[in-house]
């Protein structure tokens, strides 16, 4: 069992909406398809928990960066979100198990050390890294999933776990307006290797992908779902929303436009490591 504060979103209830009772397209599965799925959210719910340990992390750094009191409760709130996350998985992976699964051993966290910044702009990183970044991409991940996915437990869930990161992406963009214009412009060389280091983790993660392509109808996540919509996530959200600002994105652009490659010596604990 994840701990849910009572303070949350919901005021301690785990979804906006309760998840679907009946699902009759789990029934019709078979008991290695149920495995598969049931290994798949579980390993989800893994790496959504450790998006909560990157939030409370982030949350402490916004505090001892005398960030405004708002974004501090945006990033407080923002951790329930990610253990509801990780229950919710849980109870998803439990439902094609067809038992009550326990809790998946807890993740790593990695943090950024951004070496040789001064502590304003390592706080900056670490809000873009891990919110205008990460979550963006968490957001495409799931709505591109979403739109495949048609089982109805699995849609309701992926629901209630896309509108909260919808919300996590934008307190990166929200801590971001607090800046200065110098500060702001100061981000622009560190664009590139932000948005290269955070694909890469994403695309690098160890992940099941699944075994035939109608799982993919259950939430599972497939390479060609996973690259297109971290593709068009660069594209359609991060590379627009740094242009709002007046960053000149013309080198992230250019990689985008070769295909983003990763394939090099970066060094992925140089990003926060929670994919989902
Ligand atoms: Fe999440
Ligand atoms: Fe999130």
């Amino acid at each position: 069992m994840n701990r849910i504060s009572p303070h949350g979103r919901w005021n301690g209830k785990l979804t906006s909406r309760d998840l679907p009772v009946v699902d009759e397209t789990i029934d019709a599965l078979s008991k290695t398809e149920r495995t598969e799925l049931a290994r798949h959210w579980l390993s989800r719910g893994a790496s959504e928990r450790r998006v909560g340990d990157a939030f409370l992390f982030v949350r402490d750094a916004l505090r001892a960066g005398r960030a405004p009191e708002s974004l501090v409760t945006l990033a407080t709130r923002a951790v329930d979100d990610e253990m509801r996350h990780a229950e919710i998985s849980r109870i998803v992976a439990s439902r094609f198990a067809g038992r009550e699964l326990p809790a998946p051993a807890l993740l790593p966290l990695i943090t950024p050390k951004h070496p040789g910044v001064n502590p304003e702009m390592r706080l900056t990183l670490w809000m873009l890294g891990q919110c205008a970044f990460n979550e963006t991409y968490a957001s495409a991940v799931l709505e591109a999933s979403l739109a495949e996915t048609t089982g109805p437990l699995a849609n309701a869930a992926l629901r209630e776990l896309l509108s909260d990161e919808v919300d996590h992406a934008k307190l990166g963009w929200a801590f971001f307006a607090t800046q200065s214009r110098a500060e702001q412009k100061a981000v622009e060389p560190w664009l590139l290797p932000l948005a290269r280091v955070n694909l890469k983790m994403w695309r690098e993660t160890p992940r099941d992908y699944p075994s035939d392509a109608k799982l993919v109808r259950q939430g599972a996540l497939s390479l060609e779902l996973l690259e297109t919509a971290l593709i068009e996530a660069l594209k359609s959200l991060v590379v627009p929303g740094f242009r709002e600002f007046g960053i000149d994105t013309s080198a992230i652009e250019r990689w985008i436009s070769t295909g983003a490659p990763t394939q090099d010596n970066e060094r992925t604990s140089e990003a926060m490591q929670t994919p989902t």
